[in-house]
């Protein structure tokens, strides 16, 4: 595991998913600080010391796409693992919450999955998305203040599908229509100094827009569910607080242990030895999973 960008679950998950399937496993955090990238190492030379070394997998999170990408050149054996590519993609975040929607609905095929929070910064809701495309979903439905709208790539995603989306300011216009709403926090670590600022200015109008509580979960239909990609932010800016656990619709803790499922599968897919049939793929080594 390379993180160079904060993990608690994404981290764990794949220690724990490894671990379990008996690897040994070696983490760095804080990569930037604590890996020889503060020494200016490059990305490549880090990837060639993993493969000298005998490492056969690498879960690695990086600031942007470009990282995965140099990292993906330089393997020659080892099998890269997208685990999180700045606002881009969270590939195996989509694996796990497309599980948990299947475990519930048994399909993607003909639902309607509605988006709300931070549409433009999560990579969870896009990567979520690129992988619901290969489904028959009915309709999406955001719901977000104008600077947190989806970007155009999302948007063109869908056009191109087709599947029909509707954009909406406010929470409570979209829940009594979904049968997945998928909530996300406000991603304030990805916003430039202004959007800081302006974010300051305007949450505490917006807030209510889009915060999922009671008032909202009471409006969803019975056998919806509520997801989030986790973490959550606390106190008084929360976007879903912790009343609504208990709510029967409530899927957060599920996912979290779904995560475990989900990579332990992938790593065994991948790194199986080709004789298992079970496992037998055409992915190649060194290759992004999504
Ligand atoms: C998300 C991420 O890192 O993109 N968390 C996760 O991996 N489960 C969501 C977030 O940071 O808001």
């Amino acid at each position: 595991n390379l993180f160079d960008e904060p993990s608690t679950r994404t981290m764990g998950s794949f220690h724990q998913s490894a671990s379990l399937l008996g690897c040994s496993v070696f983490n760095v955090h804080g990569a930037a600080r604590f890996s020889s990238f503060a020494k200016n190492e490059s990305i490549a030379d880090t990837i060639r010391v993993a493969e000298a070394q005998g490492f056969d997998a690498l879960a690695f999170r990086y600031g942007n796409e470009q990282g995965i990408h140099e990292a993906v050149s330089a393997a020659e054996r080892m099998v890269l693992i997208n685990a999180g590519s700045g606002a881009n993609e969270h590939p195996t975040q989509a694996g796990l919450d497309a599980l948990t929607i299947m475990q519930e609905f048994g399909t993607l095929d003909g639902l309607t999955l509605g988006f709300v929070g931070d549409c433009r910064n999560s990579r969870t809701i896009r990567s979520l998305i690129r992988l619901a495309v290969q489904y028959n979903i009915k309709r999406v439905y955001f719901a977000a203040p104008e600077m947190f709208s989806p970007s155009d790539d999302v948007l063109e995603l869908l056009i191109t599908n087709p599947i029909p989306y509707v954009l909406s300011p406010d929470v409570c216009t979209i829940a009594p229509h979904v049968d997945v709403l998928y909530v996300t926090r406000i991603q304030w670590e990805r916003m430039r100094g202004w959007q800081k600022l302006l974010w300051r200015m305007r949450r505490a109008k917006f807030h209510k827009a889009f915060v999922v509580d009671e008032r909202v979960t009471d409006m969803l239909r019975e056998k919806a569910i509520v997801m989030h990609p986790l973490p959550r932010v606390s106190g008084k800016w929360r976007e879903l607080p912790e009343e609504t656990d208990t709510n029967h619709r409530s899927r957060i803790w599920k996912q979290v242990e779904n995560g475990n499922l989900f990579r332990m599968a992938l790593l065994a897919a991948l790194l199986a030895p080709r004789e298992y049939p079970v496992f037998q793929s055409d992915i190649k080594a060194a290759s992004i999973y999504v």
